[in-house]
């Protein structure tokens, strides 16, 4: 009877093994750990009452491609790992990112984020509104959902800590703060050496209901503003971060993983927007972090030995979700306006330069550089050794002459001695 029972649990084990082999897979094949998705948001009741156009086009067929329209009426072209249109609702964006935040089940550190613009839907990505929730709500419901199904083969424990970091201070939204001042808190590296949030209050979770809860708790406390660009502007990081503890019922074996998904605060020039006083501050530490964000994420593309993850709290907390082995995935925001143009661009090519110098065509791009260099090198290197022969055979028939003067000379002095 046991045996039996053994028997079918080694079978479920194998079958499962091969299914998470084959997710596993489905993933790394996704063209590498750093993935980039572009979401563009519809164009707004006030852009359409100032006449401002969609600058925004995408291909019918092309599920990864953009073009977006010049001010000089060209056309850009961009390629992501996926691009949705405005009319792409949530569940359409959470089908695509399903592979990858399931995949901190199995053990991986995952970091997902969404950077853009103010008022290009960042927040209405992550968090969503009640009627349309987003990407943070549907991946625990997802989490539970695997969780559920695998539950005869792995324990889970899934545990929940939600912050902000806000003009480089790290708050806790999770924390009851009725009458206390708010603690401290400060990225520390842990005896493992992993970055820890020592105090974060980590709040197990058991359903989704449970979850809802706590993330519109952790919401309402969050630092937000008005600028002229947006009514809502987050003006500070959001980061939830999921916990997940497995216990593999077969072979003992545990897990102990992270999935960070941030919110990030709007990336936006200072100037555009008409900030001043506090508003300016915090921008100026946003760009601060925001532009730190860049830096490491540019050196994990490159492959530099040296990330330059303590350049600011952000990536400071993320470092051991972003990089090595971990995935990432970014949500480029974009605004489709004809008004926000110059914005637009930039995030999309900020985001070329995350995706492309990780994946293939782009590696293919800086081996023709180098073959290129090397080509220009050689014809330098033949220019150089005619110039070198040139001078040597000017060197010989100055020799030459000299040899010739020198001879005239003796013949000169000849005669002079001679005459005396
Ligand atoms: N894809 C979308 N579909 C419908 N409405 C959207 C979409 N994206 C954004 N919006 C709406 O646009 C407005 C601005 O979005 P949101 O607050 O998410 O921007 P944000 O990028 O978080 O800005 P900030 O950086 O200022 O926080 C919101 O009212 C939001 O509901
Ligand atoms: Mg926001």
């Amino acid at each position: 009877m046991a045996a039996t029972k053994l028997g079918t649990l080694e079978k479920q084990y194998l079958e499962e093994s091969s299914e998470r082999k084959r997710l596993y897979n489905e993933v790394i094949e996704l063209k590498g750990n750093i993935r980039v998705f572009c979401r563009c948001r519809p164009l707004n009741q006030a852009e359409i009452a100032n006449g401002f156009a969609s600058v925004a086009e995408f291909e019918p067929t092309q599920e990864n491609e953009l073009q977006i329209l010049s001010s000089d009426s060209s056309k850009k072209h961009f390629k992501f790992d996926h691009v949705f249109k405005p009319e792409d609702g949530q569940e359409a964006v959470f089908a695509q990112t399903k592979p990858i935040v399931t995949s901190v089940l199995d053990g991986y550190n995952v970091c997902i984020f969404a950077y853009g613009q103010t008022g290009t839907g960042k927040t209405f990505t992550m968090e969503g509104t009640p009627e349309n929730r987003g990407v943070n709500y549907r991946t625990l419901e997802e989490l539970f959902r695997c969780s559920e199904s695998k539950s005869h083969l792995m324990k889970f424990e899934l545990s929940v800590s939600m912050l902000e970091v806000y003009n480089e201070k790290i708050r806790d939204l999770l924390v009851d703060n009725s009458n206390q001042p708010p603690k401290k808190l400060e990225v520390k590296q842990s005896a493992e050496g992993t970055q820890e949030v020592p105090g974060l209050v980590e709040a197990q979770v058991y359903n989704t209901d449970g979850v809802w809860d706590l993330l519109k708790k952790g919401y309402a406390v969050r630092s937000v503003g008005s600028t002229a660009a947006n009514e809502q502007s987050s003006r500070s990081h959001c980061l939830l971060r999921v916990t997940v503890k497995g216990e593999n019922l077969i072979n003992g074996q545990r897990t102990r993983s992270h999935l960070w998904l941030v919110d990030l605060a709007g990336s936006e020039r200072v100037g555009k927007v008409e900030v001043e006083g506090e508003r300016l501050k915090e921008s100026q530490f946003i760009n601060k972090s925001l532009s730190a964000l860049g830096d490491v994420i540019a050196a994990l593309a490159s492959k530099t030995s040296h990330i330059p993850y303590r350049n600011s709290k952000l990536t400071h907390m993320l470092q051991n979700s972003l990089g090595g082995d971990c995935k990432t995935l970014m949500f480029v925001q974009i605004s489709p306006s004809s008004a926000d143009l110059g914005e637009t661009l930039c995030s999309l090519n900020f985001a070329s330069r995350v995706r492309g110098i990780e994946s293939g065509p782009a590696r293919k791009q800086a081996d023709v550089s180098e073959h290129l260099k090397s080509k220009q090198m050689a014809e330098k290197l033949k220019h150089e050794e005619k110039e070198t022969k040139k001078l040597q055979d000017n060197v010989q028939s100055l020799q030459l002459r000299l040899t010739a003067r020198e001879h005239i000379c003796r013949g000169l002095q000849d005669k002079v001695v001679r005459f005396n």
